[in-house]
Protein backbone atom coordinates (compact mmCIF):
# COMPACT_ATOMS: atom_id res chain seq x y z
CA UNK A 1 0.00 0.00 0.00
CA UNK A 2 1.25 3.47 -0.71
CA UNK A 3 1.26 5.69 2.17
CA UNK A 4 -2.02 8.13 2.78
CA UNK A 5 -3.67 10.43 5.01
CA UNK A 6 -7.71 9.55 5.39
CA UNK A 7 -10.32 12.37 6.67
CA UNK A 8 -13.37 12.73 5.71
CA UNK A 9 -14.84 16.37 5.71
CA UNK A 10 -18.71 15.58 5.15
CA UNK A 11 -21.28 15.08 6.99
CA UNK A 12 -23.60 13.30 5.17
CA UNK A 13 -27.34 12.81 5.44
CA UNK A 14 -28.76 9.58 3.88
CA UNK A 15 -32.53 9.31 3.31
CA UNK A 16 -36.19 10.04 2.67
CA UNK A 17 -37.01 13.28 4.43
CA UNK A 18 -33.17 14.09 5.42
CA UNK A 19 -33.30 17.21 4.53
CA UNK A 20 -34.68 18.75 7.24
CA UNK A 21 -33.00 16.89 9.68
CA UNK A 22 -29.38 18.60 8.04
CA UNK A 23 -30.74 21.88 7.86
CA UNK A 24 -31.97 22.02 11.95
CA UNK A 25 -28.96 20.12 12.60
CA UNK A 26 -26.39 22.03 10.42
CA UNK A 27 -27.59 25.62 9.26
CA UNK A 28 -27.24 27.00 12.90
CA UNK A 29 -23.61 27.33 11.83
CA UNK A 30 -24.14 29.74 9.29
CA UNK A 31 -24.44 33.32 8.81
CA UNK A 32 -28.39 34.36 7.27
CA UNK A 33 -27.64 34.67 3.56
CA UNK A 34 -28.32 31.21 1.42
CA UNK A 35 -27.24 31.30 -2.05
CA UNK A 36 -29.86 28.78 -3.37
CA UNK A 37 -28.14 27.43 -6.87
CA UNK A 38 -29.53 25.18 -9.16
CA UNK A 39 -29.94 24.35 -12.72
CA UNK A 40 -32.25 24.51 -15.47
CA UNK A 41 -35.57 24.30 -13.40
CA UNK A 42 -36.05 20.53 -12.97
CA UNK A 43 -36.27 21.02 -9.40
CA UNK A 44 -38.88 23.81 -9.84
CA UNK A 45 -41.68 21.41 -11.72
CA UNK A 46 -40.75 18.30 -9.38
CA UNK A 47 -41.86 20.35 -5.87
CA UNK A 48 -38.26 20.07 -4.51
CA UNK A 49 -37.54 24.13 -5.00
CA UNK A 50 -41.06 24.99 -2.73
CA UNK A 51 -40.15 22.59 -0.49
CA UNK A 52 -36.34 23.43 -0.10
CA UNK A 53 -37.13 26.59 -0.17
CA UNK A 54 -39.77 26.24 2.89
CA UNK A 55 -37.53 24.77 5.04
CA UNK A 56 -34.82 27.37 4.52
CA UNK A 57 -37.60 29.64 5.76
CA UNK A 58 -38.33 27.35 8.93
CA UNK A 59 -34.38 28.34 9.29
CA UNK A 60 -34.87 31.52 9.09
CA UNK A 61 -32.73 32.29 6.22
CA UNK A 62 -32.93 34.97 3.43
CA UNK A 63 -33.22 33.24 -0.22
CA UNK A 64 -30.77 34.94 -2.83
CA UNK A 65 -31.26 32.13 -6.41
CA UNK A 66 -28.71 31.54 -8.50
CA UNK A 67 -30.56 29.30 -11.67
CA UNK A 68 -29.77 28.45 -14.96
CA UNK A 69 -26.66 26.10 -14.20
CA UNK A 70 -26.33 24.07 -17.46
CA UNK A 71 -24.85 20.44 -17.38
CA UNK A 72 -21.13 20.16 -18.04
CA UNK A 73 -21.21 23.69 -16.21
CA UNK A 74 -18.84 26.50 -18.01
CA UNK A 75 -16.04 28.41 -15.97
CA UNK A 76 -18.04 31.46 -17.18
CA UNK A 77 -20.99 30.38 -14.98
CA UNK A 78 -18.99 30.17 -12.30
CA UNK A 79 -17.65 33.24 -12.47
CA UNK A 80 -21.47 35.00 -12.70
CA UNK A 81 -21.99 33.10 -9.11
CA UNK A 82 -18.63 34.53 -7.83
CA UNK A 83 -20.09 38.00 -8.56
CA UNK A 84 -23.78 37.12 -7.12
CA UNK A 85 -22.26 35.66 -3.90
CA UNK A 86 -19.96 38.88 -3.26
CA UNK A 87 -22.39 41.34 -4.39
CA UNK A 88 -24.67 39.76 -2.11
CA UNK A 89 -22.22 39.01 1.06
CA UNK A 90 -23.38 35.53 0.59
CA UNK A 91 -22.70 33.70 4.15
CA UNK A 92 -23.65 29.61 2.73
CA UNK A 93 -24.14 28.27 -0.70
CA UNK A 94 -26.83 25.71 -1.32
CA UNK A 95 -26.36 23.44 -4.64
CA UNK A 96 -29.10 21.73 -5.38
CA UNK A 97 -29.09 19.22 -8.48
CA UNK A 98 -27.00 16.94 -10.31
CA UNK A 99 -23.26 16.85 -10.66
CA UNK A 100 -23.16 19.85 -12.67
CA UNK A 101 -24.67 21.99 -10.09
CA UNK A 102 -22.89 20.90 -7.56
CA UNK A 103 -19.41 21.06 -9.16
CA UNK A 104 -20.34 24.59 -9.98
CA UNK A 105 -21.00 25.87 -6.36
CA UNK A 106 -17.98 24.22 -5.23
CA UNK A 107 -15.36 26.33 -7.46
CA UNK A 108 -17.73 29.36 -6.92
CA UNK A 109 -16.94 28.67 -3.12
CA UNK A 110 -13.49 28.80 -3.44
CA UNK A 111 -13.48 31.62 -5.75
CA UNK A 112 -15.52 33.98 -4.26
CA UNK A 113 -12.38 34.10 -1.52
CA UNK A 114 -9.54 34.37 -3.55
CA UNK A 115 -8.56 37.37 -5.96
CA UNK A 116 -6.22 35.16 -8.48
CA UNK A 117 -8.35 33.34 -11.37
CA UNK A 118 -9.10 30.12 -9.87
CA UNK A 119 -7.23 28.25 -13.04
CA UNK A 120 -4.24 30.52 -12.79
CA UNK A 121 -3.52 29.88 -9.33
CA UNK A 122 -3.64 25.51 -10.63
CA UNK A 123 -3.19 24.99 -13.72
CA UNK A 124 -0.38 27.97 -13.80
CA UNK A 125 1.15 28.47 -10.56
CA UNK A 126 0.71 24.87 -9.14
CA UNK A 127 -1.30 26.07 -5.71
CA UNK A 128 -4.72 24.76 -4.45
CA UNK A 129 -7.24 27.04 -2.81
CA UNK A 130 -7.31 26.04 1.32
CA UNK A 131 -11.01 28.38 1.89
CA UNK A 132 -14.22 28.72 0.69
CA UNK A 133 -17.49 30.06 1.76
CA UNK A 134 -18.78 27.29 3.40
CA UNK A 135 -21.50 25.13 1.14
CA UNK A 136 -24.34 22.10 1.19
CA UNK A 137 -25.34 19.53 -1.24
CA UNK A 138 -29.02 18.50 -2.15
CA UNK A 139 -28.08 15.42 -4.55
CA UNK A 140 -31.18 15.31 -7.24
CA UNK A 141 -29.48 13.23 -9.88
CA UNK A 142 -27.21 10.52 -8.60
CA UNK A 143 -24.09 9.02 -10.56
CA UNK A 144 -20.98 11.35 -10.39
CA UNK A 145 -20.23 10.96 -6.58
CA UNK A 146 -19.51 14.92 -6.84
CA UNK A 147 -20.91 15.64 -3.68
CA UNK A 148 -18.66 13.49 -1.80
CA UNK A 149 -15.12 14.99 -2.86
CA UNK A 150 -13.85 18.77 -3.44
CA UNK A 151 -13.01 18.26 -7.35
CA UNK A 152 -14.95 19.91 -9.72
CA UNK A 153 -15.28 19.63 -13.26
CA UNK A 154 -15.51 22.43 -15.23
CA UNK A 155 -15.51 23.36 -18.81
CA UNK A 156 -13.51 26.17 -20.08
CA UNK A 157 -15.00 27.14 -23.48
CA UNK A 158 -12.63 30.19 -24.37
CA UNK A 159 -9.42 27.02 -23.53
CA UNK A 160 -11.61 24.48 -25.71
CA UNK A 161 -10.70 22.41 -21.82
CA UNK A 162 -13.18 20.39 -19.66
CA UNK A 163 -11.15 19.26 -16.41
CA UNK A 164 -10.34 18.95 -12.75
CA UNK A 165 -10.39 21.76 -10.55
CA UNK A 166 -9.81 21.58 -6.89
CA UNK A 167 -11.87 23.55 -5.11
CA UNK A 168 -14.35 23.47 -1.95
CA UNK A 169 -15.94 20.15 -0.26
CA UNK A 170 -19.59 20.43 1.00
CA UNK A 171 -20.03 20.68 4.93
CA UNK A 172 -22.68 18.59 4.92
CA UNK A 173 -25.07 16.64 1.58
CA UNK A 174 -28.41 15.14 1.69
CA UNK A 175 -28.74 12.21 -0.24
CA UNK A 176 -32.32 11.70 -0.33
CA UNK A 177 -33.69 8.59 -3.27
CA UNK A 178 -37.09 10.33 -3.42
CA UNK A 179 -35.58 13.42 -5.25
CA UNK A 180 -34.12 11.35 -7.74
CA UNK A 181 -37.67 10.14 -8.92
CA UNK A 182 -38.30 12.42 -11.35
CA UNK A 183 -35.01 12.21 -13.36
CA UNK A 184 -35.69 10.96 -16.89
CA UNK A 185 -34.31 6.84 -17.02
CA UNK A 186 -31.61 7.85 -19.74
CA UNK A 187 -29.92 10.15 -17.30
CA UNK A 188 -30.25 7.40 -14.15
CA UNK A 189 -28.62 5.22 -16.40
CA UNK A 190 -26.02 7.31 -17.89
CA UNK A 191 -25.82 8.44 -14.13
CA UNK A 192 -25.65 5.27 -13.21
CA UNK A 193 -22.45 4.08 -15.57
CA UNK A 194 -20.77 6.87 -14.03
CA UNK A 195 -20.62 5.25 -10.87
CA UNK A 196 -20.09 2.03 -12.59
CA UNK A 197 -17.11 3.74 -14.63
CA UNK A 198 -15.64 5.54 -11.45
CA UNK A 199 -15.17 2.24 -9.59
CA UNK A 200 -13.53 0.39 -13.01
CA UNK A 201 -11.10 3.22 -13.20
CA UNK A 202 -10.07 3.05 -9.53
CA UNK A 203 -9.87 -0.63 -9.50
CA UNK A 204 -7.30 -0.39 -13.26
CA UNK A 205 -4.93 1.99 -11.00
CA UNK A 206 -1.67 0.33 -10.35
CA UNK A 207 -2.55 -0.89 -6.92
CA UNK A 208 -0.57 -3.89 -4.48
CA UNK A 209 -2.16 -7.40 -4.80
CA UNK A 210 -5.05 -8.47 -2.64
CA UNK A 211 -5.55 -4.65 -1.49
CA UNK A 212 -8.83 -4.39 -0.14
CA UNK A 213 -9.72 -1.85 -2.41
CA UNK A 214 -9.48 -3.51 -5.59
CA UNK A 215 -12.43 -6.07 -3.50
CA UNK A 216 -14.74 -3.06 -2.33
CA UNK A 217 -14.39 -1.73 -6.20
CA UNK A 218 -15.39 -4.78 -7.38
CA UNK A 219 -18.43 -5.62 -4.87
CA UNK A 220 -19.52 -1.50 -5.98
CA UNK A 221 -19.71 -2.54 -9.65
CA UNK A 222 -21.81 -5.69 -9.36
CA UNK A 223 -24.15 -3.95 -6.52
CA UNK A 224 -24.25 -0.54 -9.58
CA UNK A 225 -25.15 -3.50 -12.54
CA UNK A 226 -27.67 -5.71 -10.36
CA UNK A 227 -29.52 -2.31 -9.60
CA UNK A 228 -29.52 -1.10 -12.68
CA UNK A 229 -30.91 -4.31 -13.78
CA UNK A 230 -34.00 -3.70 -11.44
CA UNK A 231 -34.36 -0.12 -13.00
CA UNK A 232 -34.31 -1.74 -16.51
CA UNK A 233 -37.52 -3.65 -15.21
CA UNK A 234 -38.92 -0.80 -13.41
CA UNK A 235 -37.09 2.48 -13.44
CA UNK A 236 -39.30 3.37 -10.47
CA UNK A 237 -37.65 0.96 -8.46
CA UNK A 238 -37.34 3.43 -5.54
CA UNK A 239 -35.37 0.78 -3.49
CA UNK A 240 -32.92 0.48 -6.89
CA UNK A 241 -32.50 4.27 -6.27
CA UNK A 242 -31.66 4.07 -3.23
CA UNK A 243 -29.04 1.43 -3.75
CA UNK A 244 -27.47 3.15 -6.88
CA UNK A 245 -27.24 6.63 -4.46
CA UNK A 246 -24.99 5.06 -2.07
CA UNK A 247 -22.92 2.87 -4.72
CA UNK A 248 -22.39 6.50 -6.74
CA UNK A 249 -21.26 8.27 -3.03
CA UNK A 250 -19.09 5.05 -2.45
CA UNK A 251 -17.63 5.10 -5.74
CA UNK A 252 -16.36 8.92 -5.27
CA UNK A 253 -15.11 9.44 -1.45
CA UNK A 254 -11.81 8.27 -1.59
CA UNK A 255 -12.11 5.25 0.36
CA UNK A 256 -11.94 3.30 -2.67
CA UNK A 257 -8.60 5.47 -3.56
CA UNK A 258 -6.92 4.41 -0.07
CA UNK A 259 -3.13 3.49 -0.92
CA UNK A 260 -2.96 2.80 -4.30
CA UNK A 261 -3.03 5.13 -7.56
CA UNK A 262 -6.00 5.41 -10.10
CA UNK A 263 -6.11 5.17 -13.97
CA UNK A 264 -9.18 7.37 -14.80
CA UNK A 265 -7.75 7.50 -18.36
CA UNK A 266 -11.60 6.87 -20.22
CA UNK A 267 -12.51 10.14 -18.04
CA UNK A 268 -9.50 12.17 -18.76
CA UNK A 269 -10.42 11.11 -22.84
CA UNK A 270 -14.03 11.91 -22.33
CA UNK A 271 -13.76 15.54 -20.56
CA UNK A 272 -11.88 17.02 -23.56
CA UNK A 273 -14.59 15.09 -25.85
CA UNK A 274 -17.21 16.85 -23.67
CA UNK A 275 -15.10 20.22 -24.00
CA UNK A 276 -15.65 19.90 -28.13
CA UNK A 277 -18.93 18.51 -28.14
CA UNK A 278 -21.03 18.94 -24.75
CA UNK A 279 -21.81 15.67 -24.80
CA UNK A 280 -23.35 13.81 -21.81
CA UNK A 281 -20.99 12.65 -19.50
CA UNK A 282 -22.17 8.90 -18.42
CA UNK A 283 -23.19 8.36 -22.09
CA UNK A 284 -19.53 9.55 -23.49
CA UNK A 285 -18.05 7.07 -20.64
CA UNK A 286 -20.16 4.19 -22.07
CA UNK A 287 -19.21 4.75 -25.46
CA UNK A 288 -15.29 5.02 -24.95
CA UNK A 289 -14.98 2.70 -21.80
CA UNK A 290 -15.06 -0.54 -23.40
CA UNK A 291 -13.05 0.46 -26.46
CA UNK A 292 -10.14 1.63 -23.86
CA UNK A 293 -10.74 -1.55 -21.60
CA UNK A 294 -10.05 -3.83 -25.49
CA UNK A 295 -7.02 -1.81 -25.78
CA UNK A 296 -5.39 -2.31 -22.70
CA UNK A 297 -6.64 -6.18 -21.93
CA UNK A 298 -2.98 -7.52 -22.44
CA UNK A 299 -1.75 -5.20 -19.92
CA UNK A 300 -4.65 -5.42 -17.38
CA UNK A 301 -5.51 -9.39 -17.84
CA UNK A 302 -5.71 -10.31 -14.51
CA UNK A 303 -8.01 -7.24 -13.24
CA UNK A 304 -10.33 -7.87 -16.11
CA UNK A 305 -10.73 -11.36 -15.60
CA UNK A 306 -11.30 -10.70 -12.02
CA UNK A 307 -13.62 -7.98 -12.89
CA UNK A 308 -15.37 -10.65 -15.83
CA UNK A 309 -15.83 -13.23 -12.41
CA UNK A 310 -17.06 -10.78 -10.17
CA UNK A 311 -19.35 -8.53 -11.86
CA UNK A 312 -20.41 -10.24 -14.97
CA UNK A 313 -19.99 -13.83 -13.56
CA UNK A 314 -17.59 -14.71 -16.91
CA UNK A 315 -14.76 -16.60 -16.76
CA UNK A 316 -12.32 -14.35 -19.47
CA UNK A 317 -11.63 -11.18 -19.12
CA UNK A 318 -12.70 -11.05 -23.26
CA UNK A 319 -16.18 -12.58 -22.09
CA UNK A 320 -16.42 -9.88 -19.65
CA UNK A 321 -15.37 -6.97 -22.18
CA UNK A 322 -18.28 -8.62 -23.82
CA UNK A 323 -20.65 -8.75 -21.10
CA UNK A 324 -19.84 -5.28 -20.70
CA UNK A 325 -20.78 -3.93 -24.02
CA UNK A 326 -24.00 -5.96 -23.72
CA UNK A 327 -24.76 -4.28 -20.55
CA UNK A 328 -24.54 -1.22 -22.32
CA UNK A 329 -26.88 -2.02 -25.01
CA UNK A 330 -29.25 -3.28 -22.59
CA UNK A 331 -29.43 -0.17 -20.80
CA UNK A 332 -30.27 1.47 -24.19
CA UNK A 333 -26.95 3.54 -23.59
CA UNK A 334 -25.03 5.01 -26.82
CA UNK A 335 -22.39 2.62 -28.04
CA UNK A 336 -20.93 4.75 -30.66
CA UNK A 337 -19.54 8.35 -30.98
CA UNK A 338 -22.29 9.56 -33.61
CA UNK A 339 -25.27 8.80 -31.66
CA UNK A 340 -24.30 11.35 -28.67
CA UNK A 341 -26.14 14.35 -28.85
CA UNK A 342 -23.11 17.12 -29.98
CA UNK A 343 -23.49 20.67 -30.14
CA UNK A 344 -21.09 19.95 -33.28
CA UNK A 345 -21.11 16.98 -35.97
CA UNK A 346 -18.22 14.85 -34.76
CA UNK A 347 -15.50 14.35 -37.39
CA UNK A 348 -12.25 12.58 -37.57
CA UNK A 349 -10.42 16.20 -37.30
CA UNK A 350 -12.47 16.93 -34.49
CA UNK A 351 -11.31 13.93 -32.68
CA UNK A 352 -8.04 14.63 -33.60
CA UNK A 353 -8.25 17.85 -31.51
CA UNK A 354 -9.86 15.95 -28.54
CA UNK A 355 -7.00 13.62 -28.75
CA UNK A 356 -4.15 16.05 -28.83
CA UNK A 357 -5.77 17.87 -25.60
CA UNK A 358 -6.49 15.01 -23.56
CA UNK A 359 -4.45 14.55 -20.54
CA UNK A 360 -2.61 11.36 -20.34
CA UNK A 361 -2.40 9.26 -17.39
CA UNK A 362 0.76 7.85 -15.71
CA UNK A 363 -0.33 5.61 -13.51
CA UNK A 364 -2.56 3.29 -15.21
CA UNK A 365 -1.69 -0.29 -16.42
CA UNK A 366 0.17 1.54 -19.88
CA UNK A 367 0.23 5.02 -20.56
CA UNK A 368 -1.42 5.65 -23.66
CA UNK A 369 0.40 7.71 -26.58
CA UNK A 370 -1.73 10.83 -28.06
CA UNK A 371 -1.93 8.43 -31.39
CA UNK A 372 -3.46 5.74 -29.00
CA UNK A 373 -6.24 7.80 -27.79
CA UNK A 374 -6.91 8.82 -31.37
CA UNK A 375 -6.87 5.07 -32.12
CA UNK A 376 -9.68 4.73 -29.38
CA UNK A 377 -12.05 7.68 -30.70
CA UNK A 378 -11.60 6.74 -33.85
CA UNK A 379 -12.67 3.08 -32.93
CA UNK A 380 -15.60 4.64 -31.12
CA UNK A 381 -17.36 5.71 -34.22
O1 LIG B 1 -30.74 21.40 -14.83
P1 LIG B 1 -31.99 20.70 -14.42
O2 LIG B 1 -33.22 21.31 -14.95
O3 LIG B 1 -32.04 20.48 -12.93
O4 LIG B 1 -31.95 19.24 -15.12
C1 LIG B 1 -30.92 18.32 -14.88
C2 LIG B 1 -29.98 18.14 -16.07
O5 LIG B 1 -30.61 18.46 -17.27
C3 LIG B 1 -31.52 16.95 -14.73
N1 LIG B 1 -31.99 16.65 -13.36
C4 LIG B 1 -31.27 16.69 -12.20
N2 LIG B 1 -32.04 16.31 -11.18
C5 LIG B 1 -33.28 16.04 -11.68
C6 LIG B 1 -33.24 16.26 -13.08
N3 LIG B 1 -34.32 16.09 -13.88
C7 LIG B 1 -35.45 15.68 -13.29
N4 LIG B 1 -35.56 15.43 -11.95
C8 LIG B 1 -34.51 15.60 -11.12
N5 LIG B 1 -34.60 15.30 -9.82
O6 LIG B 1 -30.48 16.06 -15.06
C9 LIG B 1 -29.70 16.64 -16.10
C10 LIG B 1 -28.24 16.32 -15.89
O7 LIG B 1 -27.77 16.91 -14.70
P2 LIG B 1 -26.19 16.96 -14.42
O8 LIG B 1 -25.99 17.55 -13.08
O9 LIG B 1 -25.51 17.60 -15.58
O10 LIG B 1 -25.82 15.41 -14.44
P3 LIG B 1 -24.71 14.62 -13.63
O11 LIG B 1 -25.09 14.47 -12.23
O12 LIG B 1 -24.44 13.42 -14.44
O13 LIG B 1 -23.42 15.60 -13.67
C11 LIG B 1 -22.58 15.66 -14.79
C12 LIG B 1 -21.41 16.59 -14.52
O14 LIG B 1 -20.60 16.11 -13.42
C13 LIG B 1 -19.24 15.98 -13.86
C14 LIG B 1 -19.40 15.66 -15.33
O15 LIG B 1 -18.21 15.83 -16.05
C15 LIG B 1 -20.48 16.63 -15.73
O16 LIG B 1 -19.96 17.92 -15.93
N6 LIG B 1 -18.52 15.01 -13.02
C16 LIG B 1 -18.17 15.38 -11.77
C17 LIG B 1 -17.42 14.59 -10.94
C18 LIG B 1 -16.97 15.03 -9.58
N7 LIG B 1 -17.07 16.29 -9.26
O17 LIG B 1 -16.50 14.23 -8.77
C19 LIG B 1 -16.99 13.24 -11.34
C20 LIG B 1 -17.59 12.76 -12.61
O18 LIG B 1 -16.68 11.86 -13.21
C21 LIG B 1 -17.97 13.81 -13.60
O19 LIG B 1 -16.88 14.18 -14.42
ZN1 LIG C 1 -17.51 10.32 -14.07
Amino acid sequence: MKTFNYTYPVNVYFGEGSAKTAFSNELKKYGKKVLLAYGGGSIKKNGIYDEIVSLLKEENKEVIEFNGIMPNPTYKKVQEGVELVKKENIDFILAVGGGSVIDCCKVISSQAVIDEDIWDLEYVHGKFPTEGIPMGAIVTASGTGAEMNGGAVITHEEKNWKGGIFASTADFVVLDPAYTLTVPSMQVLSGAFDTLSHALETYLGNSDQDNVSDDVALAIMKNTVVNMRRLLKDINDEQARSNLMWDSAMAENGILKCGRQTDFQVHQIEHQLGAFTDCNHGQGLAVIQPVYCYHILNDAREKLTRFAQVVFGQKTAEEGLEALQNFIKECHLPTTLPELKSKVEITNDLLKKVADTTNLIKTNPRTLAKEEVYDILLECM
